[in-house]
């Protein structure tokens, strides 16, 4: 809440024109590194599926290939489902891991083929995985009146290092020039920048609200989410399920996962920059309550798990209510609750929390509170 020459945030538009776009650079330079590019003109989008019967009649079905480049060197899978009897539907937005075909039983779902360093692999290139992940309840999902859409982050930058040659690294780094900058973005960028890509062509697509877009991520895909959410101010709600480090978890704290670890185990996730941290948190210019700051006045939720100690809930809290002051200057109610909440008792605020019990991962518990934050907010503003 202090501007960089040290004047004081003390009026909603000091807030939205000079302080929040001073820690939107922080975080470009520091820490997840500057897309070089918004949406590419040559960008175009192809619905090659489209099904009104899909899931057993209780779904529309559509899949689109959305090309970043002209020819489609680099190109994602988006594959939504709507609710058939509330369109224009508002839609949870997410990236999965193993491919759209393991989100959904579906026979018509596209495989991709992966690129990969491990045998991962060949089993999410192969009807092997399909229906695999198990997570989404997608049929509650439509009977709340919800749609779903998802587009696997491999398709957007495969998730390993090899320079930055694989993904959408190779076809626009030469934007930087000769070298790439050390404040170039990582693999978390790229997953953010695919997520915005998602929702251009939502927002061209008359079957959905383009804008009622929930964009919500597990663990190194809700810090994607939330960075997406931070930068991209058409998505209106952000969910970060058990992100953890370089997610809602404060850096500072160093619990479970530290600045060191995350750079040395993923050394393409963030910019080169983030590796002057290692170790050295509390030179860090931002910490992760100003991501969560950047996405205010918008409903924001965090949610942990207790035996996720990995990503440090009490981290993840205490990110999230210091937000707080940030939403009650725009005139919104912030996180109403003062302490941790005891497990499984969701509060919901503009900013929402909880702490369920169990371990890492995405649950029906959590899925049920996102639709209940979801229809708390939307109902709010219509
Ligand atoms: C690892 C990593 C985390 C990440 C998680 C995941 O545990 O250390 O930062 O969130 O993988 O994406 O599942």
């Amino acid at each position: 809440m202090t501007c960089l020459d040290g004047t004081k945030v003390t009026h909603p538009d000091m807030w939205m024109k000079r302080r929040r776009p001073e820690i939107l650079e922080l975080f470009r330079t520091h820490v997840y590194g500057r897309a070089p590019l918004g949406k590419p003109e040559e960008a175009s989008f192809e619905v090659f599926d489209e099904n009104e019967n899909a899931l057993d009649g209780k779904a529309k079905r559509k899949q689109v290939l959305i090309k970043f480049t002209k020819n489609g060197e680099s190109s994602m899978d988006l594959l939504i489902y709507l609710p058939k009897n509330s369109i224009p539907a508002p839609v949870f937005l997410m990236l999965n891991f193993g491919g759209n075909h393991t989100v959904s039983p579906e026979p018509e779902i596209r495989i991709r083929k992966r690129q990969s360093n491990t045998p991962w692999g060949e089993f999410f290139s192969s009807e092997k995985s399909r229906g695999w992940d198990r997570s989404i309840p997608l049929e509650k999902i439509l009977s709340r009146g919800y749609g779903f859409a998802t587009a696997c982050y491999s398709d957007i930058d495969p998730d390993f290092h090899d320079g930055f040659k694989n993904g959408v690294h190779g076809v626009f780094d030469s934007l930087f020039g000769e070298e790439r900058p050390p404040d170039a973005w990582g693999s978390i960028g790229a997953w953010a920048w695919g997520l915005s890509r998602a929702l251009d062509y939502i927002e061209t697509d008359k079957d959905l609200d383009g804008e009622s877009v929930i964009v919500m991520g597990v663990s190194r895909l809700g810090k994607a989410a939330l960075w997406a959410g931070a930068q991209d101010e058409r998505f209106s709600i952000v969910i970060s399920n058990t992100s953890g480090c370089g997610g809602a978890a404060l850096s500072r704290r160093r619990f479970g996962e530290t600045v060191r670890m995350i750079n040395t185990a993923f050394p393409h996730w963030f910019c080169e920059n983030f590796k002057k941290y290692n170790d050295r948190e509390d030179e860090l210019p931002v910490d992760q309550h100003m991501l969560i700051a950047l996405i205010a006045p918008r409903p924001v939720y965090v949610a942990s798990a207790d035996e996720d100690l990995w990503c440090d809930p009490r981290g993840e809290f205490l990110a999230a209510k210091a937000a707080d002051p940030v939403y009650r200057l725009l005139g919104k109610e912030g996180l109403p609750i003062d302490e941790m909440p005891p497990l499984n008792y969701p509060v919901m605020g503009t900013i929402g929390y909880h702490i369920r019990s169990g371990g890492h991962g995405l649950t029906e518990y959590d899925w049920d509170r996102y639709m209940d934050f979801a229809d708390k907010n939307f109902k709010n503003a219509h």
